[in-house]
């Protein structure tokens, strides 16, 4: 490496000196060679200031004019544009030149399956022009694009369409205008020919809003559902946040080729196309929840990030964890609520807990960055959502609704900071969240111990509360959180008892403040059952003594559904913790009967909702299961596994078979209640496929599937209980969808978490597979990803195959894809949780990495600080 990458640093903020308040943008697309002409109106802000540095990289630079004049007092840098000898006002012109069919990155300009698009956030603006590529910079985009009209019939940037026109050679223009002043990261040009689907929403107020969905010719069919979640979105805002969308038009485009999930351009979000596209043929009912999920995601960043967006970087999760709090929210009103705070419980647990001790541990605002992709990361999106999940917890929801309307009263059209939002939380609420704050400045998982004295004369119960945040590789030093604590309490005959102190009644959430703190609640007639960190009121690991008596009654007796499942798992975790230390010392597999015998039950219960059933059944991940552990054996952890799904199928055959054949298949329904159906029936036959009979189930299951939730269920089935129909089920599928790479990425994850012993193998095969290509970060993900992730006992292999197989892939998309790269290196960095053996695997694949002459930012800054930990 030439130069090393430079870290920046939160505290270095600084405004810039000069700023622009205008851009008018002209672009000529030509596949390897697009011209685009900026026009930008400059001002100085810091009196005096005469040099102005733009970024930009990966174009050719053909003119640059100030004034109309051309102009020679400029540099030309790696990273920029040094501009000196400037007037204080001046129109900038510059003119670049790109190739977007060589850019294979997906950010900035590129062809993606013969369509013009741009990727512009975090720093993508600058791979087409030079800029003040930074979020606290806004301007009003104006954007003329010319290109071929047989070939590029649709052109499309953000804002109203003002102008269109034909030309010479079967070439044609349209005029683009955005109202709304806006940083560079939001901006959006698609050019393509597409299958259009139109509707209107009429806001609150009356106004009729266009809708516009593009999709590949052909797909049409496939965009119904994405149109329907983003009416509901809109009407949801309107509802819940009082907010109303403010243009004429709001389109998304569905591209095939896109690191991420979604991009929020105003008035035009591009969308992989993996959370736009599905029918009950070719999309899962997670296919379906997730496309809500993101649709309304990017929606609600209208408010959440566009009208209101961020200062600098270092600010990511005021638009990212707001946006994600609103959408679980969006998707908790409109489908199960318990279901859906289960599935985001189970991304802290999981991935969120590991990335906290991993080496790229960083607060939710992070301090220090290299590259900026590298922080779109579980913490900064997910661990933001539970910290706006906290102060919505501390102060309600009306408290919290008029601090949302303090936040935009004051910073609409601005870009501002976390700070501000928790200002206008705590000047609307008048609620003190001095000590809160430190959410945003301290990273890790904090630690609870708690313990219980039930004090039978006093009939007092003693909570005392230790809190805990272990050190991370960013961070040595930590210090008490105020922690939200929800507990509720049970007598044996399952009634609440309310929760006194000085004889009167306390609120349900405890405010945990303290390194160590004791709680006190007072006339409690009986030695009670305790619940414990209900709806995970904050991101923290619990323990506590619990019981396996304790957790069976709360697996029946908990109020609320999220308590019950939470039951299970603590149930759960308790046998299997015990069980892989059995398992390292020789020992054999116990598991009570009793044990069993609280999920007979919970199969049982009438009165539950089968989705709930089907959640309270799903055993942990592996890699969930890992994160208890200092040293990983993923060996013990996946036969303790293994024994615990047989256990299950053999000793509940019967009632797992009962409930999977009076759940029959209906005719498709996105309900939530037939979604909850399929959901419980799907996990019955995967406990079923393991014992007698269970090919045969199995195999008629596929047969008789009339939408792609069952099918995919049939064949993950086969997969993880490695039936004998697993390859005719797998080429009959293939054979059927071999066009369709979206369908086949499902079979792609498959392979990639195949448990048979040639599955690396295997995966390596597929890579040859029509269907896939390392250029497409979906098919990377779903082939290579899902095998280095989710199948820990062969990407973890004694003789490192596993290690050297990510080590060649990386090798090549370190220059193709550095985005797609730096996600995919991940597991790779956690290596001090391994074994020696494998440790010194794991660190020499990296070592290998490092020493690549043409190393990527992204992967530079996360291979340094693995191995410098
Ligand atoms: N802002 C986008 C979102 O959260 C995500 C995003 C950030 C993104 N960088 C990206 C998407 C790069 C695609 C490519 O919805
Ligand atoms: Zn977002």
């Amino acid at each position: 490496m030439a130069q090393q990458p430079q870290a920046k640093y939160r505290k270095d903020y600084k405004a810039p000196d000069f700023t622009i308040t205008d851009i008018d943008l002209d672009f000529d697309l030509g596949a390897t060679k697009t011209t685009v002409i900026a026009k930008s109106k400059v001002k100085q802000l810091t009196p005096g200031s005469d040099t102005l540095t733009l970024d930009g990289e990966g174009f050719i630079l053909r003119r640059v004019e100030i004034d109309d004049n051309a102009w020679t007092h400029y540099e030309e840098t790696a990273e920029g544009l040094v501009l000196s000898n400037l007037p204080s006002e001046f129109t900038l012109l510059i003119e670049t030149e790109l190739d977007p069919a060589a850019n294979t990155s997906l950010e900035g300009l590129y062809l993606s399956d013969g369509a013009y698009c741009t990727q512009c956030e975090a720093e993508g603006f600058r791979r087409i022009t030079y800029y003040l590529d930074r979020p606290d910079v806004l301007a009003k985009f104006t954007t003329k694009i010319t290109a071929d009209k047989a070939a590029f019939p649709f052109l499309l940037s953000n804002g109203n369409k003002v102008g269109q026109g034909d030309l010479d050679a079967g070439r044609h223009w349209v005029q683009w205008e955005d109202p709304f002043a806006k940083p560079s990261y939001l901006f959006a040009l698609v050019a393509g020919d597409f299958d259009l689907l139109q509707d209107v929403f009429t806001t609150r107020s009356g106004r009729d809003v266009a809708l516009e969905i593009f999709v590949d010719k052909g797909n049409l069919d496939r965009a119904t559902h994405a149109m329907t979640s983003l009416k509901n979105s809109m009407k949801w805002d309107e509802e819940r946040f009082d907010l109303e969308y403010d243009l004429d038009i709001y389109m998304i485009v569905a591209v095939d080729f896109f690191n991420m999930g979604a991009m929020e351009n105003k008035g035009l979000n591009v969308f992989n196309s993996k959370f736009v596209l599905a029918n009950s043929d070719t999309a899962t009912d997670t296919d379906y929840l997730g496309i809500e999920a993101v649709i309304g995601h990017e929606y609600f960043h209208n408010w959440t990030g566009n009208r209101v967006t961020c200062r600098d970087w270092f600010q990511l999760s005021l638009k990212e964890g707001l946006t994600v709090f609103r959408d679980q929210e969006f998707s908790s009103d409109l489908g199960s609520r318990a279901v859906n705070r289960i599935n985001n419980v189970r991304i802290m647990r999981g991935p969120q807990f590991a990335e906290d001790c991993s080496p790229m541990a960083h607060p939710i605002r992070p301090e220090k960055v290299i590259e900026m992709n590298n922080f779109y990361t579980l913490t900064v999106y997910e661990k933001g959502s539970e910290v706006i999940r906290m102060m919505h917890t501390l102060l309600g929801e009306t408290n919290f609704q008029k601090g949302m309307k303090l936040y935009f009263e004051r910073h609409d059209g601005t870009a501002a900071t976390c700070e501000d939002f928790v200002k206008a939380m705590e000047d609307a609420s008048g609620i003190d969240l001095g000590q809160f704050r430190l959410w945003y400045s301290q990273s890790g998982t904090p630690e609870l111990t708690v313990s219980a004295e039930y004090q039978t004369d006093a009939k007092t119960l003693t909570l005392t509360i230790n809190q805990k945040t272990p050190p991370t590789a960013d961070q040595k030093e930590k210090a008490p959180l105020l922690i939200p604590f929800d507990v509720e309490l049970y007598a044996a005959d399952g009634s609440v008892v309310e929760l006194q102190c000085n004889n009167k009644k306390v609120s349900s959430i405890l405010h945990v403040t303290e390194e160590t703190q004791t709680f006190v609640f007072e006339n409690v007639s009986e030695k009670p059952v305790i619940s414990m960190l209900r709806e995970f009121s904050a991101p923290v690991k619990l323990n506590f003594d619990y019981s396996d008596e304790e957790l069976a009654f709360l697996m029946v007796h908990a109020r609320n559904e999220f308590a019950r499942w939470d039951a299970g798992q603590m149930l759960l975790a308790k046998h299997i913790k015990q069980n892989v230390a059995r398992i390292q010392q020789g020992e054999a597999f116990v598991l009570p009967g009793d044990v069993v015998d609280a999920f007979r039950g919970v199969l049982l219960d009438g009165k539950l909702d089968s989705a709930l059933i089907a959640e309270v059944l799903t055993l942990p991940s592996e890699n969930e299961i890992g994160g208890w552990f200092d040293v990983v054996d993923v060996d013990a952890i996946n036969t303790v596994r293994t024994a615990i799904k047989h256990r299950f199928a053999t000793d509940l055959s019967d009632e797992l078979s009962a409930v999977y054949h009076t759940l029959n298949q209906e005719d498709y329904s996105i309900e939530h209640d037939a979604i909850g159906k399929r959901s419980l029936r799907n996990v019955c036959l995967g406990y079923l496929a393991h014992i007698e009979n269970g090919n045969d189930l199995v195999q008629a299951h596929f047969d008789g599937a009339n939408n792609m939730t069952d099918t995919a269920a049939a064949l993950g089935a086969a997969n993880h209980a490695e039936l004998a129909s697993r390859e005719s089920l797998m080429k009959a599928f293939s054979d059927k969808w071999t066009h369709d790479g979206l369908v086949m990425d499902k079979w792609f994850m498959l392979q990639g978490c195949n448990p048979a012993t040639n599955a690396l193998e295997n995966v390596k095969a597929q890579m040859s597979h029509p269907a896939f290509s390392l250029k497409n970060p979906n098919r990377t993900r779903s082939l290579v990803a899902s095998f280095c992730n989710n199948n820990p006992v062969h990407f973890h292999a004694k003789d490192g195959s596993g290690y050297a197989f990510l080590t060649e892939i990386l090798t090549q998309l370190n220059t193709s894809n550095p985005q797609v790269a730096s996600r995919l290196i991940d597991p790779l960095l956690k290596f001090k949780r391994f074994d020696e053996d494998r440790q010194a695997l794991m660190r020499s694949s990296l070592e290998r990495l490092a020493s690549l002459d043409n190393l990527a930012k992204d992967l530079y800054e996360k291979i340094n600080k693995a191995l410098d930990a």
